[in-house]
């Protein structure tokens, strides 16, 4: 069954966790802070930020951060209700394509909070991913 929408205080409280760990984030090299922070349908929050790397290529995103610590801390059954992203430039920022396929890993049917081309926008991760790879 679809998630029904998350009230406004529920997403406020999922975009300030999302603010709050950007400050944590490791990014000398494009210093571009990340933040995320998901809310799992159990209730629970977890987040993260982006961690960079002298090798550039093994750079986590903020929202791989999150996902991973979630499955680190409560196994792979987590299910994610929704998933938040501040950047600390105010400009837009989506979940790359690599994170969208790992939401969709644990949430098929996830809203995900993000700045738009014209402000806080919302989507589904499907219209971020259409045909998301499933496997079985
Ligand atoms: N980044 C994220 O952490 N999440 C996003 O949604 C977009 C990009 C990070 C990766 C890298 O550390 C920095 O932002 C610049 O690309």
């Amino acid at each position: 069954m679809p998630h029904k929408p998350l009230s406004d205080a529920a997403q406020k409280k999922l975009l300030h966790e999302a603010q709050k760990v950007m400050k944590r984030a490791h990014a000398p090299y494009s210093n571009f802070h990340v933040g995320s922070a998901i809310l799992l349908t159990n209730g629970k929050i977890f987040s993260g930020c982006n961690v960079e790397n002298a090798s550039y290529g093994m750079t986590n995103c903020a929202e791989r951060t999150a996902i991973f610590s979630a499955v680190a801390a409560l196994g792979p059954k987590i299910e994610i209700r929704a998933v938040a992203v501040a950047n600390d430039h105010g400009v837009p920022c989506s979940p790359c394509g690599a994170c969208r396929q790992v939401i969709y890993e644990f949430g098929p049917d996830a809203t995900i909070f993000f700045e738009g081309k014209t402000g806080p926008a919302q989507a589904h991760i499907t219209e971020l991913l259409p045909e998301g790879f499933r496997l079985k």
